[in-house]
């Protein structure tokens, strides 16, 4: 693992997921940008001395040198935006696996230079979109997919969040320092840190892509230099139209992200904090409510999902969803077998790239006077 030590948040949620289902486990770890604070909370999750690494580059360099049944399999990034691109590369570079959390860099262009190393190398690299990984968001892309609504028509998300209302980073707070700090986060605050979560859940259910956009972002805290909220009109590729809204100054919301879609027959509708249900919705039936571990769902649903209906799933299940698909991904290759589709569906490089080119279409939008802009990948 490469960042995520004391104090630090993502990291840890990592942890819990990737123990899960007993597939992986921490080897070895550069957890801080500070040497000694990263060996102190290596120490803290019992790594060796000999792994428990004062950067990223000792630990790819050293981690190589190791016989292959030894060193690690792959490298988790938790860094802030700024810091995911370097270790990625040289990771590729020596040969390992990744999994990286989102957005998967600073820039488009560094987006697309991590795509063609994943190309040439052959590896694999995961890329934590952690809403993906719940049961019922596999059970609505499934039934999108089955045509169950008919063609698609409409697609509303919104991700309201509160905690940046205030200027907390002023006070010293980490999360929110590098968030609104342009250098760190990269050219968008709200849209690149949530946004782009609903830009790829709505892409995931609807198995549609956003083709033009429509943007207004906006500074609500003043003298932040990045968008804290937004809200962003959309078309897909199928000419069905949308909206995304996103906020970190929706004072009193925890993260109530929350997706509807509808077809010519009828719709879903599914709230992350009540992520073991899912309403379904009919022009011409009543509307029925499917609930996670029950026998009626789809197979997809069911393979992501761990206990018996009525015994709560939630954010960690999800997580560890992603990193479940990717270890079997992972065993199956080493063991020379064709991983199944079950196994392949977590996100990969190339949602990496889309997140990064909604944050920058995003951007140019919000800058732009003109009604509608061509989505550029
Ligand atoms: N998938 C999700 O739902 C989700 C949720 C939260 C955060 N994130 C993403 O996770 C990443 C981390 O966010 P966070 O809130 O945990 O940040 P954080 O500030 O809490 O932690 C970042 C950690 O990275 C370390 N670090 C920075 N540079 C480093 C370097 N060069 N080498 C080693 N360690 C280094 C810091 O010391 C710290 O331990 C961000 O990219 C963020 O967008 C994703």
């Amino acid at each position: 693992m490469i960042g995520g030590g004391k104090n630090a948040f993502i990291g840890a949620v990592h942890r819990i997921a990737a123990n899960i289902d007993g597939q992986i486990e921490l080897v070895c770890g550069a957890l801080s940008s500070d040497p000694e604070t990263a060996k102190e909370s290596g120490k803290l999750l019992f790594l060796t001395e000999d792994r428990n690494y004062g950067s990223y580059q000792e630990m790819i360099e050293k981690e190589s040198l190791l016989p292959v049944d030894t060193r690690m399999h792959f490298v988790t990034i938790v860094t802030p935006n700024f810091a995911h691109y370097a270790p990625a590369m040289l990771a590729l570079e020596h040969g390992f696996h990744v999994v990286i959390d989102k957005p998967i860099s600073l820039t488009l262009a560094e987006a697309r230079k991590l795509e063609e190393k994943v190309r040439e190398t052959g590896l694999t690299l995961c890329l934590t979109y952690t809403y993906s990984g719940y049961p019922m968001v596999k059970q609505a892309r499934q039934m999108v997919k089955d045509g169950a609504f008919g063609e698609i028509r409409k697609v509303l998300v919104e991700y309201p969040q509160g905690w940046l209302s205030l200027p907390s980073e002023r006070d010293g707070n980490k999360q929110s320092s590098w968030r609104t700090d342009p250098a760190r986060s990269g050219i968008s605050g709200c849209m690149g840190d949530i946004g782009t979560h609903a830009a790829q859940l709505a892409e995931y259910i609807s198995g549609l892509e956003i083709a033009k956009i429509c943007a207004d972002l906006n500074i609500v805290v003043e003298g932040r230099p990045l968008d804290d909220d937004g809200n962003v009109l959309l078309k897909f590729n199928n000419g069905a139209n949308g909206v995304l809204v996103a906020s970190q100054i929706a004072a009193g919301e925890e993260n109530a992200l929350k997706i509807k879609i509808y077809g010519e027959k009828g719709g879903l509708e599914w709230h992350q904090e009540e992520p073991n249900t899912l309403k379904v919705k009919w022009l011409d039936a009543p509307s029925q409510i499917y609930r996670t571990g029950q026998g009626y769902l789809s197979q997809a649903a069911q393979y992501n999902a761990r206990t018996p209906a009525g015994h709560p799933e939630g954010y960690l299940e999800a997580f560890a969803n992603i990193y479940r698909n990717f270890a079997s991904t992972l065993q199956a290759l080493l063991a020379g077998e064709i991983p199944t589709a079950d196994m392949l569906d977590f996100p990969g490089v190339e949602d990496g790239v889309r997140g990064m080119a909604f944050i920058e279409n995003v951007v140019a939008s919000g800058q732009s006077d003109q009604k509608w802009l061509d989505f550029k990948v």
